[in-house]
């Protein structure tokens, strides 16, 4: 396993900011731990019905997670990738990785969430996305993808479900096919996955060349390949 790390920027006005910013990144890091009280999908339904317009207004003020979002992109998407945003929510991910790949299919378990993701393409004015409301347990693809990314999802799955959505993502992906998974760490809250928790689940689910790469002091995308 190899592992990278992206330092914060040096520009005067972010460096001034950083501390609020790390505050309120902190804050909204732990405050994830709210998922554990969400037991079903109904409930994660819910939650998001009456979360989703805040839900954007919170992380735009991190740079940090659009940073993390771009390297992403730039770490998994090749010019006429066929790409799956698996929990896309409100699209943020699939937005970033739509401007590079052929085509991005979003996926999310919330309606709601769905319906604003929707919005905010058509906004965009982009045409090479589909958005579909539905769990990735459900989700049937009819052909592979050449890339799976996900994007703060993961928190979502207890952690005894996990290895189950690694296989879903293993399974969506073409021979030789990359995943991409976008979040915080283990380390700083315990919703996330440690360094360990996700090289296990990746390699069980069949994954290899699993590289992770540390985005500021909080961030973390693993990216691990289906072999060919
Ligand atoms: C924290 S949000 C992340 C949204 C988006 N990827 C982002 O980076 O802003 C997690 C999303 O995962 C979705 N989700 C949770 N469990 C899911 C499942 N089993 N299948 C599909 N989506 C799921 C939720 O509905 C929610 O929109």
């Amino acid at each position: 396993m190899s592992e990278t790390m992206v330092s914060e920027d040096h520009a005067p006005l972010q460096k001034l900011f950083r501390p609020v910013i790390k505050a309120l990144r902190t804050a909204y890091i732990q405050g994830t731990t709210v998922v554990k009280l969400l037991p079903s999908e109904r409930a994660i339904q819910l939650y998001y019905k009456y979360r989703r317009k805040s839900y954007d207004l919170q992380w735009s003020m991190d740079p940090g997670y659009r940073k993390g979002l771009k390297n992403l992109v730039d770490l998994v998407i090749e010019d006429n990738d066929m790409v799956l945003d698996v929990g896309c929510g409100t699209a943020s991910a699939t937005i970033v990785a739509a401007d590079k790949a052929r085509e991005v299919v979003g996926i999310d378990l919330s309606p709601d969430m769905i319906e604003l993701a929707v919005e905010k393409v058509k906004k965009k004015g982009l045409n090479n996305t589909c958005l579909l409301a539905t769990s990735v347990e459900e989700y049937c693809p009819e052909q592979p993808f050449d890339k799976v990314i996900s994007s703060f999802m993961i928190p979502h799955v207890k952690p005894e479900l996990r290895p189950a959505i690694y296989s879903c993502m293993f399974n969506f992906l073409k021979s030789g096919g990359t995943v991409g998974l976008f979040g915080s760490r283990g380390e700083v809250c315990d919703v996330y996955e440690t360094r360990q928790e996700i090289e296990e689940n990746l390699t069980r689910s069949g994954f290899t060349d699993i590289q992770l790469h540390d985005v500021y002091d909080i961030y973390r995308i693993a990216v691990a390949k289906k072999p060919e």
